[in-house]
């Protein structure tokens, strides 16, 4: 494709994403950000598109165990009860479901359409067993996930789905669900600037979320770990570790 088509093309995707935007905001003049992007996916899931992350038709980007393997890496053990935070369709989070006792998962998310397609696919006899606890974001279900002192909570793939004026929003929720002991891991595209990656994604520089984390967490231990060894087109993926 020449420059001047990929410009185009570029310039067209970009303008019919923002229609759809303006047109869903002018419908719905005062609903949270987070509402957008479950219309947006789930839009795609019902026009039969599928979606990378939700529903019938998601896969891991990396390995099914990656969430799994971090939480065990920073000490999470089958008698922990661990956070899913953005569970999504349960992708990641299956992992951990079988790995903890039965009841000491946690999976929430802005909506409950995401982990019911999830449910869908799994088990229900494993389900039973396993007995995952599951919520919507909302302070009684942060109220409940609360009581249950997590000491590992993981959020995998999404703080890039978050605009930056609902940051503070993301990781003081986060935070919240922390006590003495506890540890969050925030997975994230590392990036010198914040750059948007797609009409519904962001990379964002390391400095952004210390700044939004110290925010909300003053007396707590904040470093980063690298995902990945590797950078593709200055993009790396970084965890944000908070340690209270
Ligand atoms: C790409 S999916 C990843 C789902 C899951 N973590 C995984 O890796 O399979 C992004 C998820 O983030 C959730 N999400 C988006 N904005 C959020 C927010 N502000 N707080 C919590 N979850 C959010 C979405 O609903 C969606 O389930």
């Amino acid at each position: 494709m020449g420059l001047h088509l990929a410009y185009e093309f570029t310039a067209k995707r970009w303008w019919r994403k923002f229609k759809r935007y303006l047109g869903w905001r002018l419908r719905n003049p005062f609903a949270p950000y987070e509402d957008y992007y479950v219309y947006s996916v789930m839009r795609k899931i019902r026009q039969g598109d599928g979606h990378p992350a939700i529903g019938s038709a998601s896969r891991p980007v990396r390995a099914q165990s990656e969430l799994l393997d971090f939480l065990q890496k920073y000490g999470l053990q089958p008698n922990d009860t661990a956070v899913d935070y953005g569970c999504g369709s349960l992708r990641l989070g299956s992992a951990v479901i079988d790995f903890l006792e039965p009841g000491k998962f946690w999976g929430v998310d802005i909506t409950d359409e995401f982990y019911k397609l999830g449910l869908e696919a799994l088990d229900p006899a494993w389900l039973r067993q396993k007995a995952p606890k599951l919520g919507v974001i909302n302070p009684e279900t942060l109220a409940k996930v609360r009581a249950d002192k997590p000491r590992l909570i993981g959020s995998w793939h999404v703080c890039s789905k978050v605009p930056e004026a609902r940051l503070d929003s993301y990781i003081g929720s986060i935070v919240s669900l922390m006590s003495p002991g506890s540890i969050a891991l925030v997975h994230f595209p590392e990036t010198a600037e914040r750059r948007q990656l797609s009409g519904l994604a962001w990379a964002s520089p390391r400095s952004l979320l210390e700044t939004v984390a110290r925010r909300h967490a003053p007396n707590a231990t904040i470093s980063f770990d690298p995902l990945t060894a590797t950078e593709i087109d200055g993009i790396r993926q970084t965890l944000l570790v908070i340690r209270t």
